[in-house]
């Protein structure tokens, strides 16, 4: 089961496990992690799961959709190059150890 290191604002950091095949978001709420609001539900039509992935994994994401790419337009902070929608990042045994960074906001 891979383990997701979610990063706060404030650099306080949660670690949860993920089941392979879900989305990261979906663990994050198992969880109970702030910072993740994930209002459609991992549908891609809300943005609310926006996330910063840390520079080392990025290469090892799938690239973003189209649907992404543009949700990730209308995200309530701002959009960085490692930005990602944690309800598209399907988590694989090679995704054990990921770090993603939470934004400030997601409304
Ligand atoms: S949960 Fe709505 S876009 Fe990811």
């Amino acid at each position: 089961m891979p383990t997701i290191h979610f990063v706060h604002p404030d650099n306080r950091s949660e670690s949860v496990d993920a089941d392979i095949g879900n989305g990261a978001m979906r663990a994050a709420l198992a969880h109970g992690l702030d910072g993740i609001l994930a209002e459609c539900g991992g549908s891609a039509v809300c943005a609310t799961c926006h996330v910063y992935v840390d520079e080392a994994w990025l290469a090892k994401l799938k690239p973003v959709g189209a649907d992404e790419d543009e949700l990730l337009d209308g995200t309530a902070s701002e959009r960085l190059p490692n930005g990602r929608l944690s309800c598209q990042i399907e988590m694989t045994s090679e995704l054990d150890g990921l770090v993603l960074r939470l934004p400030e906001r997601q409304t």
